[in-house]
Protein backbone atom coordinates (compact mmCIF):
# COMPACT_ATOMS: atom_id res chain seq x y z
CA UNK A 1 0.00 0.00 0.00
CA UNK A 2 2.88 2.29 0.89
CA UNK A 3 1.96 5.79 1.34
CA UNK A 4 -0.47 5.98 -1.79
CA UNK A 5 -2.76 8.68 -1.88
CA UNK A 6 -6.85 7.70 -1.87
CA UNK A 7 -6.36 9.57 -5.76
CA UNK A 8 -3.33 7.25 -6.28
CA UNK A 9 -5.09 3.89 -4.89
CA UNK A 10 -8.36 4.87 -7.26
CA UNK A 11 -6.37 5.51 -10.26
CA UNK A 12 -4.11 2.47 -9.58
CA UNK A 13 -6.59 -0.21 -9.25
CA UNK A 14 -9.51 -0.74 -11.46
CA UNK A 15 -10.93 -3.73 -9.24
CA UNK A 16 -10.75 -1.17 -5.74
CA UNK A 17 -14.28 -0.92 -5.44
CA UNK A 18 -15.51 -4.55 -6.52
CA UNK A 19 -12.91 -5.78 -3.53
CA UNK A 20 -13.39 -3.36 -0.87
CA UNK A 21 -17.44 -3.72 -0.89
CA UNK A 22 -19.66 -5.64 0.96
CA UNK A 23 -23.46 -7.08 0.52
CA UNK A 24 -25.42 -8.49 3.26
CA UNK A 25 -28.92 -9.19 3.44
CA UNK A 26 -31.61 -8.62 5.81
CA UNK A 27 -34.74 -10.37 5.08
CA UNK A 28 -35.75 -8.44 1.97
CA UNK A 29 -33.54 -5.57 2.67
CA UNK A 30 -29.46 -4.87 1.47
CA UNK A 31 -26.93 -3.63 3.20
CA UNK A 32 -24.06 -2.33 0.87
CA UNK A 33 -20.91 -1.24 2.43
CA UNK A 34 -18.14 0.27 1.06
CA UNK A 35 -14.87 0.33 2.57
CA UNK A 36 -12.86 1.43 -0.60
CA UNK A 37 -12.80 5.23 0.40
CA UNK A 38 -10.59 3.80 3.46
CA UNK A 39 -7.12 4.18 3.57
CA UNK A 40 -6.56 0.54 2.63
CA UNK A 41 -5.61 -2.11 0.12
CA UNK A 42 -7.52 -5.20 -0.73
CA UNK A 43 -3.75 -6.65 0.81
CA UNK A 44 -3.77 -4.88 3.71
CA UNK A 45 -7.58 -5.92 4.48
CA UNK A 46 -6.49 -9.75 4.06
CA UNK A 47 -3.56 -8.90 6.62
CA UNK A 48 -5.68 -7.37 9.03
CA UNK A 49 -8.23 -10.14 8.89
CA UNK A 50 -5.36 -12.19 9.74
CA UNK A 51 -4.55 -9.64 12.48
CA UNK A 52 -8.20 -10.64 14.00
CA UNK A 53 -7.44 -14.01 14.04
CA UNK A 54 -4.34 -13.58 16.40
CA UNK A 55 -5.29 -11.19 18.78
CA UNK A 56 -8.91 -13.25 19.61
CA UNK A 57 -11.38 -11.94 17.62
CA UNK A 58 -13.22 -15.42 16.51
CA UNK A 59 -12.19 -16.70 20.10
CA UNK A 60 -14.05 -14.40 21.83
CA UNK A 61 -17.13 -14.63 19.00
CA UNK A 62 -17.34 -18.46 20.60
CA UNK A 63 -16.96 -17.61 24.11
CA UNK A 64 -19.73 -15.14 23.93
CA UNK A 65 -22.36 -17.64 21.75
CA UNK A 66 -21.26 -20.17 24.65
CA UNK A 67 -21.51 -17.76 27.72
CA UNK A 68 -18.38 -18.06 28.79
CA UNK A 69 -16.77 -15.49 31.07
CA UNK A 70 -15.63 -12.44 28.95
CA UNK A 71 -15.82 -9.74 31.39
CA UNK A 72 -13.42 -11.31 34.25
CA UNK A 73 -13.16 -8.40 36.11
CA UNK A 74 -16.90 -8.43 36.67
CA UNK A 75 -17.31 -12.08 36.18
CA UNK A 76 -19.32 -11.54 33.90
CA UNK A 77 -20.45 -13.39 30.69
CA UNK A 78 -21.65 -11.34 27.29
CA UNK A 79 -24.50 -12.35 26.14
CA UNK A 80 -26.47 -9.78 24.47
CA UNK A 81 -26.70 -12.14 21.58
CA UNK A 82 -29.22 -14.80 23.52
CA UNK A 83 -32.00 -11.99 23.91
CA UNK A 84 -32.53 -12.07 20.48
CA UNK A 85 -31.36 -15.83 19.41
CA UNK A 86 -33.37 -17.98 17.49
CA UNK A 87 -31.59 -21.39 17.54
CA UNK A 88 -27.98 -22.31 19.21
CA UNK A 89 -26.23 -20.59 16.40
CA UNK A 90 -25.80 -17.55 18.32
CA UNK A 91 -26.41 -18.79 21.79
CA UNK A 92 -26.63 -21.88 24.34
CA UNK A 93 -29.57 -23.77 24.61
CA UNK A 94 -29.27 -22.82 28.35
CA UNK A 95 -29.73 -19.34 27.36
CA UNK A 96 -32.17 -20.10 24.41
CA UNK A 97 -34.25 -21.19 27.47
CA UNK A 98 -33.49 -18.29 30.01
CA UNK A 99 -34.48 -15.90 27.00
CA UNK A 100 -37.53 -17.35 26.32
CA UNK A 101 -38.44 -17.11 29.86
CA UNK A 102 -38.15 -13.50 29.65
CA UNK A 103 -39.45 -13.06 26.50
CA UNK A 104 -43.05 -14.53 27.87
CA UNK A 105 -42.59 -12.16 30.48
CA UNK A 106 -42.27 -9.01 28.35
CA UNK A 107 -44.70 -10.15 26.44
CA UNK A 108 -47.32 -10.64 29.42
CA UNK A 109 -45.98 -7.67 30.69
CA UNK A 110 -47.07 -5.77 27.94
CA UNK A 111 -50.35 -7.39 27.41
CA UNK A 112 -51.33 -6.29 31.08
CA UNK A 113 -50.76 -2.46 30.36
CA UNK A 114 -53.96 -0.99 29.93
CA UNK A 115 -55.66 0.57 26.74
CA UNK A 116 -55.99 3.59 29.01
CA UNK A 117 -52.54 4.29 29.47
CA UNK A 118 -51.82 6.76 26.32
CA UNK A 119 -48.38 7.71 27.66
CA UNK A 120 -45.32 6.08 28.42
CA UNK A 121 -42.14 7.53 30.43
CA UNK A 122 -38.90 5.53 30.46
CA UNK A 123 -36.79 7.03 33.49
CA UNK A 124 -33.27 5.55 32.78
CA UNK A 125 -29.97 6.64 31.66
CA UNK A 126 -27.27 6.06 29.83
CA UNK A 127 -27.46 2.18 28.39
CA UNK A 128 -31.32 2.39 30.14
CA UNK A 129 -32.41 5.37 27.79
CA UNK A 130 -29.61 5.44 24.87
CA UNK A 131 -30.91 2.43 22.83
CA UNK A 132 -34.88 2.43 23.87
CA UNK A 133 -34.92 6.27 22.79
CA UNK A 134 -33.21 5.68 19.30
CA UNK A 135 -35.34 2.77 18.83
CA UNK A 136 -38.69 5.04 19.19
CA UNK A 137 -37.31 8.07 17.44
CA UNK A 138 -36.33 5.94 14.70
CA UNK A 139 -40.04 3.62 14.75
CA UNK A 140 -41.64 7.02 14.84
CA UNK A 141 -40.53 7.42 11.24
CA UNK A 142 -42.19 4.18 10.10
CA UNK A 143 -45.19 3.72 11.67
CA UNK A 144 -47.99 5.38 13.85
CA UNK A 145 -47.51 5.34 17.73
CA UNK A 146 -49.83 3.07 19.75
CA UNK A 147 -48.72 5.29 22.68
CA UNK A 148 -46.41 8.23 23.52
CA UNK A 149 -43.61 7.34 24.63
CA UNK A 150 -40.99 10.04 26.70
CA UNK A 151 -38.01 9.71 28.55
CA UNK A 152 -36.35 11.38 30.86
CA UNK A 153 -32.60 10.47 31.86
CA UNK A 154 -30.57 13.55 33.69
CA UNK A 155 -31.21 14.33 37.10
CA UNK A 156 -31.42 17.68 35.67
CA UNK A 157 -35.14 18.45 37.25
CA UNK A 158 -36.28 19.76 33.77
CA UNK A 159 -36.11 16.80 31.83
CA UNK A 160 -38.30 15.16 34.19
CA UNK A 161 -40.85 18.10 34.08
CA UNK A 162 -40.18 18.51 30.21
CA UNK A 163 -40.82 14.59 30.30
CA UNK A 164 -44.41 14.77 31.84
CA UNK A 165 -45.32 18.08 30.99
CA UNK A 166 -48.96 18.05 29.44
CA UNK A 167 -49.22 14.28 31.09
CA UNK A 168 -52.52 13.33 32.61
CA UNK A 169 -51.23 11.29 35.78
CA UNK A 170 -53.98 8.77 35.60
CA UNK A 171 -53.10 7.74 31.70
CA UNK A 172 -49.47 7.84 31.76
CA UNK A 173 -47.14 4.59 32.94
CA UNK A 174 -43.56 5.23 34.26
CA UNK A 175 -40.60 2.51 33.49
CA UNK A 176 -38.20 3.01 35.81
CA UNK A 177 -35.46 1.36 33.57
CA UNK A 178 -32.39 0.73 35.98
CA UNK A 179 -29.90 -2.71 35.20
CA UNK A 180 -28.40 -1.99 38.77
CA UNK A 181 -31.26 -0.55 40.12
CA UNK A 182 -28.90 1.83 42.21
CA UNK A 183 -28.20 4.96 39.80
CA UNK A 184 -29.13 7.97 41.55
CA UNK A 185 -30.41 10.13 38.11
CA UNK A 186 -32.84 7.40 37.70
CA UNK A 187 -33.63 6.80 41.24
CA UNK A 188 -34.30 10.26 41.73
CA UNK A 189 -36.55 10.52 38.83
CA UNK A 190 -38.29 7.96 39.96
CA UNK A 191 -39.24 9.40 43.44
CA UNK A 192 -40.43 12.23 42.07
CA UNK A 193 -42.43 10.73 39.69
CA UNK A 194 -44.34 8.60 42.00
CA UNK A 195 -44.66 11.93 43.83
CA UNK A 196 -46.62 13.19 40.76
CA UNK A 197 -48.84 10.38 40.46
CA UNK A 198 -50.08 10.51 43.82
CA UNK A 199 -50.17 14.45 43.24
CA UNK A 200 -52.43 14.07 40.41
CA UNK A 201 -55.11 11.96 42.41
CA UNK A 202 -53.13 8.21 41.70
CA UNK A 203 -54.32 6.41 44.59
CA UNK A 204 -52.19 3.18 43.52
CA UNK A 205 -49.15 4.62 42.21
CA UNK A 206 -47.94 1.11 41.83
CA UNK A 207 -50.16 0.08 39.09
CA UNK A 208 -48.42 2.98 37.03
CA UNK A 209 -45.13 2.20 37.70
CA UNK A 210 -43.08 -1.26 35.91
CA UNK A 211 -39.39 -1.59 36.83
CA UNK A 212 -36.70 -2.98 34.19
CA UNK A 213 -33.87 -4.46 36.51
CA UNK A 214 -31.22 -7.15 36.38
CA UNK A 215 -31.47 -6.33 40.74
CA UNK A 216 -35.00 -7.35 41.42
CA UNK A 217 -34.65 -7.22 44.95
CA UNK A 218 -32.98 -3.83 45.00
CA UNK A 219 -36.77 -2.74 43.94
CA UNK A 220 -38.27 -3.46 47.19
CA UNK A 221 -35.39 -1.55 49.08
CA UNK A 222 -35.64 1.14 47.24
CA UNK A 223 -39.31 1.68 48.91
CA UNK A 224 -40.71 2.71 45.29
CA UNK A 225 -44.12 1.83 44.80
CA UNK A 226 -43.15 -0.52 41.98
CA UNK A 227 -46.10 -2.58 40.73
CA UNK A 228 -44.33 -5.11 38.35
CA UNK A 229 -40.76 -5.87 38.17
CA UNK A 230 -39.51 -7.22 34.82
CA UNK A 231 -35.50 -9.12 34.60
CA UNK A 232 -32.64 -9.36 32.18
CA UNK A 233 -29.37 -11.24 33.05
CA UNK A 234 -26.58 -9.42 34.57
CA UNK A 235 -24.74 -10.91 31.66
CA UNK A 236 -26.24 -8.58 29.21
CA UNK A 237 -24.20 -5.37 29.37
CA UNK A 238 -25.81 -1.94 29.78
CA UNK A 239 -24.76 -0.46 26.88
CA UNK A 240 -25.48 -3.66 24.77
CA UNK A 241 -29.12 -4.07 26.52
CA UNK A 242 -31.10 -2.89 23.87
CA UNK A 243 -33.05 -6.37 22.31
CA UNK A 244 -33.30 -6.99 26.10
CA UNK A 245 -36.60 -6.18 27.84
CA UNK A 246 -34.52 -3.13 28.58
CA UNK A 247 -36.93 -1.48 26.02
CA UNK A 248 -40.05 -2.36 26.96
CA UNK A 249 -41.08 1.59 26.25
CA UNK A 250 -40.67 0.87 23.05
CA UNK A 251 -42.76 -1.86 23.61
CA UNK A 252 -45.47 -0.36 24.90
CA UNK A 253 -45.14 2.15 22.51
CA UNK A 254 -44.84 0.72 18.75
CA UNK A 255 -45.89 -2.84 19.41
CA UNK A 256 -44.42 -6.24 20.71
CA UNK A 257 -44.01 -6.74 16.85
CA UNK A 258 -41.97 -3.94 15.63
CA UNK A 259 -39.71 -4.26 18.43
CA UNK A 260 -39.82 -8.31 17.32
CA UNK A 261 -38.83 -7.21 14.06
CA UNK A 262 -36.16 -4.74 14.88
CA UNK A 263 -35.12 -8.32 17.04
CA UNK A 264 -34.91 -10.13 14.06
CA UNK A 265 -32.85 -8.07 11.99
CA UNK A 266 -30.18 -8.15 14.85
CA UNK A 267 -30.12 -11.88 14.75
CA UNK A 268 -29.70 -12.00 11.28
CA UNK A 269 -26.79 -9.71 11.60
CA UNK A 270 -25.31 -12.17 14.76
CA UNK A 271 -25.91 -14.79 12.45
CA UNK A 272 -23.26 -13.55 10.03
CA UNK A 273 -21.30 -12.56 12.17
CA UNK A 274 -20.75 -15.86 13.95
CA UNK A 275 -20.65 -18.11 10.51
CA UNK A 276 -19.56 -15.57 7.44
CA UNK A 277 -16.05 -15.39 6.13
CA UNK A 278 -14.05 -13.07 7.56
CA UNK A 279 -13.17 -11.55 4.76
CA UNK A 280 -16.68 -11.14 3.96
CA UNK A 281 -18.04 -10.64 7.42
CA UNK A 282 -19.09 -6.48 8.00
CA UNK A 283 -19.40 -6.30 11.54
CA UNK A 284 -15.75 -7.74 11.32
CA UNK A 285 -14.58 -5.30 8.81
CA UNK A 286 -16.47 -2.54 10.25
CA UNK A 287 -14.61 -3.03 13.58
CA UNK A 288 -11.24 -3.64 11.99
CA UNK A 289 -11.56 -0.75 9.79
CA UNK A 290 -12.30 1.37 13.30
CA UNK A 291 -8.84 0.04 14.96
CA UNK A 292 -7.09 0.04 11.92
CA UNK A 293 -7.44 4.33 11.78
CA UNK A 294 -6.76 4.31 15.64
CA UNK A 295 -4.16 2.23 16.16
CA UNK A 296 -2.43 1.69 12.72
CA UNK A 297 -3.11 5.23 11.04
CA UNK A 298 -3.01 7.37 14.51
CA UNK A 299 -6.79 9.32 14.11
CA UNK A 300 -7.73 9.56 17.61
CA UNK A 301 -11.26 10.79 16.95
CA UNK A 302 -14.11 8.90 14.24
CA UNK A 303 -17.38 10.78 13.24
CA UNK A 304 -20.60 8.61 12.68
CA UNK A 305 -22.69 10.90 10.42
CA UNK A 306 -25.87 9.16 9.43
CA UNK A 307 -27.97 10.49 6.61
CA UNK A 308 -31.35 10.04 8.35
CA UNK A 309 -33.43 11.85 10.23
CA UNK A 310 -34.72 9.07 11.58
CA UNK A 311 -31.30 7.78 12.64
CA UNK A 312 -30.80 10.87 14.56
CA UNK A 313 -30.06 9.20 17.39
CA UNK A 314 -27.11 6.98 16.51
CA UNK A 315 -24.52 9.28 17.50
CA UNK A 316 -25.41 9.30 21.34
CA UNK A 317 -25.98 5.47 20.84
CA UNK A 318 -22.70 5.00 19.20
CA UNK A 319 -20.65 7.14 21.94
CA UNK A 320 -21.95 4.80 24.48
CA UNK A 321 -21.41 2.12 22.83
CA UNK A 322 -17.96 2.65 21.62
CA UNK A 323 -16.52 5.13 24.21
CA UNK A 324 -17.72 3.61 27.62
CA UNK A 325 -16.58 -0.26 25.81
CA UNK A 326 -13.47 0.60 24.78
CA UNK A 327 -12.45 3.91 26.35
CA UNK A 328 -9.86 1.91 28.59
CA UNK A 329 -5.83 2.17 29.43
CA UNK A 330 -5.00 -1.28 30.29
CA UNK A 331 -5.57 -4.80 29.05
CA UNK A 332 -7.21 -7.76 30.75
CA UNK A 333 -4.28 -8.49 32.87
CA UNK A 334 -4.21 -4.46 33.87
CA UNK A 335 -0.90 -3.71 32.05
CA UNK A 336 -0.92 -0.65 29.71
CA UNK A 337 -2.29 -0.43 26.06
CA UNK A 338 -0.87 1.75 23.21
CA UNK A 339 -4.69 3.08 21.92
CA UNK A 340 -7.72 2.52 23.05
CA UNK A 341 -11.12 4.01 21.67
CA UNK A 342 -11.55 7.22 19.68
CA UNK A 343 -13.38 9.99 20.51
CA UNK A 344 -16.90 9.75 18.51
CA UNK A 345 -18.09 12.65 17.43
CA UNK A 346 -21.69 12.81 14.87
CA UNK A 347 -24.31 14.58 13.79
CA UNK A 348 -27.25 14.19 11.29
CA UNK A 349 -26.44 14.83 7.87
CA UNK A 350 -26.72 17.08 6.14
CA UNK A 351 -27.21 19.39 9.28
CA UNK A 352 -23.82 18.14 10.51
CA UNK A 353 -22.44 19.76 7.04
CA UNK A 354 -23.28 22.77 8.25
CA UNK A 355 -21.79 22.53 11.51
CA UNK A 356 -18.86 20.48 12.16
CA UNK A 357 -17.48 19.12 8.35
CA UNK A 358 -15.40 22.58 7.99
CA UNK A 359 -12.87 20.75 10.22
CA UNK A 360 -13.16 17.25 9.00
CA UNK A 361 -12.36 18.71 5.32
CA UNK A 362 -9.66 21.20 5.91
CA UNK A 363 -8.85 20.66 9.70
CA UNK A 364 -5.19 19.41 10.90
CA UNK A 365 -6.77 16.39 12.38
CA UNK A 366 -8.30 13.35 10.31
CA UNK A 367 -11.21 12.30 11.43
CA UNK A 368 -12.30 8.87 9.73
CA UNK A 369 -16.21 9.02 8.86
CA UNK A 370 -18.93 6.30 9.15
CA UNK A 371 -21.96 7.08 6.37
CA UNK A 372 -25.27 5.97 7.05
CA UNK A 373 -27.84 6.44 4.66
CA UNK A 374 -31.02 4.68 3.51
CA UNK A 375 -32.20 4.47 -0.69
CA UNK A 376 -36.11 4.24 0.34
CA UNK A 377 -36.99 7.45 1.41
CA UNK A 378 -39.00 7.68 4.67
CA UNK A 379 -40.56 11.37 4.21
CA UNK A 380 -43.09 12.30 2.05
CA UNK A 381 -40.62 13.52 -0.78
CA UNK A 382 -38.51 11.26 -2.69
CA UNK A 383 -37.04 14.16 -4.81
CA UNK A 384 -35.82 15.24 -1.21
CA UNK A 385 -34.59 12.30 -0.37
CA UNK A 386 -32.33 12.05 -3.24
CA UNK A 387 -30.58 15.54 -2.58
CA UNK A 388 -29.91 14.21 0.71
CA UNK A 389 -28.51 10.87 -0.50
CA UNK A 390 -26.68 12.47 -2.90
CA UNK A 391 -25.01 15.04 -0.26
CA UNK A 392 -23.83 11.90 1.65
CA UNK A 393 -21.53 10.13 -1.55
CA UNK A 394 -20.61 14.39 -1.94
CA UNK A 395 -18.98 14.60 1.18
CA UNK A 396 -17.57 10.90 0.97
CA UNK A 397 -15.84 11.43 -2.23
CA UNK A 398 -14.85 15.47 -1.28
CA UNK A 399 -13.32 13.90 1.95
CA UNK A 400 -11.22 11.10 0.01
CA UNK A 401 -10.49 12.87 -3.36
CA UNK A 402 -10.43 16.89 -1.91
CA UNK A 403 -9.23 19.36 -4.54
CA UNK A 404 -5.82 20.76 -4.90
CA UNK A 405 -4.94 24.72 -5.31
CA UNK A 406 -4.51 23.89 -9.53
CA UNK A 407 -8.32 22.49 -9.97
CA UNK A 408 -9.90 24.98 -7.70
CA UNK A 409 -8.54 27.95 -10.27
CA UNK A 410 -9.95 31.30 -10.52
CA UNK A 411 -8.82 33.87 -7.91
CA UNK A 412 -4.85 33.08 -7.12
CA UNK A 413 -4.88 34.56 -3.65
CA UNK A 414 -7.84 31.75 -2.69
CA UNK A 415 -6.41 28.82 -4.45
CA UNK A 416 -4.98 27.68 -1.07
CA UNK A 417 -7.69 28.44 1.20
CA UNK A 418 -10.16 26.99 -1.33
CA UNK A 419 -8.09 23.90 -1.73
CA UNK A 420 -8.89 20.56 0.31
CA UNK A 421 -6.37 17.79 0.66
CA UNK A 422 -8.34 15.04 0.65
CA UNK A 423 -7.21 11.70 1.35
CA UNK A 424 -9.76 11.71 4.36
CA UNK A 425 -10.73 8.11 5.41
CA UNK A 426 -14.66 6.78 5.36
CA UNK A 427 -16.87 3.70 5.36
CA UNK A 428 -20.29 4.27 3.31
CA UNK A 429 -22.91 2.30 4.80
CA UNK A 430 -26.22 2.19 2.27
CA UNK A 431 -29.14 0.05 3.59
CA UNK A 432 -31.79 -0.17 0.49
CA UNK A 433 -34.81 0.37 2.99
CA UNK A 434 -34.68 2.02 6.79
CA UNK A 435 -37.12 -1.11 8.25
CA UNK A 436 -37.21 -2.11 12.02
CA UNK A 437 -35.26 -4.89 10.72
CA UNK A 438 -32.70 -3.21 8.90
CA UNK A 439 -32.70 -0.74 12.20
CA UNK A 440 -31.95 -3.84 14.24
CA UNK A 441 -29.18 -4.84 11.67
CA UNK A 442 -27.09 -1.48 12.16
CA UNK A 443 -27.51 -1.69 15.95
CA UNK A 444 -26.29 -5.14 15.97
CA UNK A 445 -23.23 -4.60 13.72
CA UNK A 446 -22.34 -1.57 15.62
CA UNK A 447 -22.44 -3.97 18.62
CA UNK A 448 -20.17 -6.27 17.13
CA UNK A 449 -17.96 -3.42 15.35
CA UNK A 450 -17.67 -2.27 19.02
CA UNK A 451 -16.22 -5.79 20.63
CA UNK A 452 -14.21 -6.34 17.50
CA UNK A 453 -12.45 -3.19 18.32
CA UNK A 454 -11.94 -4.18 21.95
CA UNK A 455 -10.35 -7.19 21.33
CA UNK A 456 -8.12 -5.48 18.94
CA UNK A 457 -7.30 -3.04 21.55
CA UNK A 458 -6.94 -5.80 23.81
CA UNK A 459 -9.07 -4.40 26.25
CA UNK A 460 -12.30 -5.82 28.24
CA UNK A 461 -15.09 -4.16 26.48
CA UNK A 462 -17.68 -4.99 28.86
CA UNK A 463 -16.60 -3.15 32.04
CA UNK A 464 -16.82 0.71 33.53
CA UNK A 465 -15.02 1.52 36.26
CA UNK A 466 -13.80 4.64 35.09
CA UNK A 467 -17.49 6.27 36.23
CA UNK A 468 -17.20 4.95 39.56
CA UNK A 469 -15.19 7.79 40.97
CA UNK A 470 -17.09 10.27 39.39
CA UNK A 471 -20.09 8.67 40.70
CA UNK A 472 -18.64 8.58 44.59
CA UNK A 473 -17.89 12.16 44.62
CA UNK A 474 -20.79 13.68 43.01
CA UNK A 475 -22.18 11.98 46.57
CA UNK A 476 -19.58 13.65 48.70
CA UNK A 477 -20.42 17.12 47.10
CA UNK A 478 -23.83 16.46 47.22
CA UNK A 479 -23.49 16.20 51.14
CA UNK A 480 -21.28 19.21 51.27
CA UNK A 481 -24.19 21.10 48.82
CA UNK A 482 -26.45 20.39 51.43
CA UNK A 483 -24.35 21.16 54.29
CA UNK A 484 -24.34 17.81 55.61
CA UNK A 485 -20.19 17.75 55.24
CA UNK A 486 -17.32 19.36 54.98
CA UNK A 487 -14.22 20.00 54.38
CA UNK A 488 -13.11 16.79 52.81
CA UNK A 489 -13.01 18.27 49.22
CA UNK A 490 -9.96 20.16 47.41
CA UNK A 491 -9.79 23.71 47.04
CA UNK A 492 -11.07 24.34 43.80
CA UNK A 493 -14.55 21.92 44.32
CA UNK A 494 -14.85 23.55 48.04
CA UNK A 495 -15.03 27.19 46.33
CA UNK A 496 -17.43 26.09 43.93
CA UNK A 497 -19.40 24.88 46.23
CA UNK A 498 -19.29 27.90 48.49
CA UNK A 499 -20.47 29.51 45.21
CA UNK A 500 -23.19 27.78 44.76
CA UNK A 501 -24.55 27.74 47.75
CA UNK A 502 -24.22 31.36 48.17
CA UNK A 503 -25.83 31.82 44.62
CA UNK A 504 -28.78 28.83 44.81
CA UNK A 505 -31.34 30.88 46.60
CA UNK A 506 -30.43 33.98 44.80
CA UNK A 507 -33.61 35.33 42.91
O1 LIG B 1 -22.54 5.38 33.04
C1 LIG B 1 -22.36 4.21 33.75
C2 LIG B 1 -23.51 3.27 33.62
O2 LIG B 1 -23.26 2.29 34.55
C3 LIG B 1 -23.71 2.68 32.23
O3 LIG B 1 -22.87 1.63 31.98
C4 LIG B 1 -25.16 2.30 32.27
O4 LIG B 1 -25.71 2.09 31.00
C5 LIG B 1 -25.74 3.51 32.99
O5 LIG B 1 -24.76 3.87 33.95
C6 LIG B 1 -27.04 3.27 33.66
O6 LIG B 1 -26.93 2.22 34.58
P1 LIG B 1 -28.20 1.48 35.14
O7 LIG B 1 -28.92 0.86 34.00
O8 LIG B 1 -27.67 0.48 36.11
O9 LIG B 1 -29.07 2.50 35.82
Amino acid sequence: MGDRTLRQMFAGDASRVASLTRMVRVDDCELFVDFSKQRIDAAALAELVDAAGDAGVFDMVGRMVAGEVVNATERRAATHMAMRAGSEKTATRALLDEAAVLDRELRATVDAVPDSVTHVINLGIGGSDLGPALLCDALAAMRPPLRTVRFASNVDPLDLDRAIAGCDPRNTLFVVCSKTFGTIETLANARRAAAWLRAGGVDDARAHMIAVTSEAPRVAESGLPIGRVLGFPTSVGGRFSVSSSVSLSVALGYGIGAFEQVRDGMRLIDEHFVAAAPSDNVPLLVGLMWWWNSAVLGHSSIAVVPYSAALGLLPAYLQQLVMESNGKSVDHEGRPVATSSPVVLGGTGTNAQHAFFQMLHQGTQIVPCDFIGHSSALGSSAGDHDTLVANMFAQSAALAFGVTADEVGGDEGLRAHRATPGDRPSTTILVSRLTPRTLGALIALYEHATVVQGVMFGVNSFDQWGVELGKQLAGRVVRSINGTATGDSDASTTRLVEHHRQWRNRL
